[in-house]
């Protein structure tokens, strides 16, 4: 099994659409693949079609005493699984903040113990912020995606993440890696531009070959609670997370 965190505390950078969607190419890839979904806002839930009234969710796993096994639950598409969140979840920082006897950064390696071994790929939609529900995150997966506006030259949520990886690797046996910084809503070719990349290329950190171009498709995709690919296979951003997801593999060959 392979972790991947798709992270960056930055708000709409497109973590929850490229967790979607890469979770969705590798099961296409007939890959058994988990999308757990760590955000009260609950994006990734809803864009996998969402959840019924009184269906387990992560905060069942965390804070009662559902089995992750149990809140897991089939999507529409085959080989896909997803561990839905709520607005419930909302709370689930300061719940964890006012922990006194468990590690608080540790619930989620606790709740998963060896219980995912069975997928392939488990990938992390992480809420836009890096506090202790993010340090949980950075306890159990293998690899970090940081997506990142390509019209964005701040580099300071890259930063940021990297500096919240190097106090996890503090405690961790096996440290969490960067696999890369993906460029994300590029409006034009052009428009990702050599300043942007020249700016991430400072950090010394790897970059995807392949970057996500902005298409009104998305958010149509949204709408009807649908991955981009589903939705429309042969749309720019579509292409995009299919190479995305050979990248990922090509990245990982020999390892999984
Ligand atoms: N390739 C794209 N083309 C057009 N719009 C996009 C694309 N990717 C994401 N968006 C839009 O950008 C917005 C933010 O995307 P998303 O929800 O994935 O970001 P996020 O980083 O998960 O946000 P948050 O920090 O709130 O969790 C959404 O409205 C989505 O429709
Ligand atoms: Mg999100």
């Amino acid at each position: 099994m392979t972790g991947l965190a798709i992270m960056n505390n930055k708000g709409g950078v497109a973590k929850t659409i490229t967790s979607v969607n890469l979770a969705y190419a590798l099961s296409r890839r007939n890959i058994k693949t988990l999308l757990v979904d760590m955000d009260g806002q609950a994006n990734a839930t809803s864009n996998l079609g969402g959840i019924k009234e009184g269906e387990p969710t992560i905060y069942d796993v965390l804070f009662r005493s559902t089995t992750i096994v149990d809140a897991i639950k089939e999507t529409q598409y085959d080989k896909l699984y997803l561990l839905p969140s709520s607005d419930e979840f909302l709370s689930a920082s300061a719940i964890l903040r006012q922990e006194e006897l468990v590690p608080p950064q540790m619930y989620l390696r606790h709740a998963i113990k060896g219980d995912l071994d069975d997928f392939t790929f488990v990938i992390y939609d992480c809420p836009p912020s890096l506090d202790v529900l993010t340090a949980n995150v950075l306890n159990v997966a293998d690899y970090v995606i940081i997506p990142s506006l390509a019209a964005d030259s701040s580099i300071q949520g890259i930063l940021r993440v990297l500096n919240a990886m190097k106090k996890a690797n503090l405690i961790r046996m096996i440290g969490i890696k960067l696999m890369g910084v993906l460029l994300t809503r590029a409006k034009e070719r052009l428009l990702v531009t050599q300043h942007n990349i020249e700016q991430i290329r400072t950090l010394d950190v790897p970059l995807f070959r392949t970057y996500i171009r902005d298409t009104t498709r998305v958010a149509q995709s949204e709408s009807m609670h649908m991955p981009v690919m589903a939705y429309d296979p042969s749309c720019s951003a579509s292409k995009d997370y299919a190479a995305l997801c050979e990248e990922v593999l090509q990245f990982l060959v020999g390892g999984i």
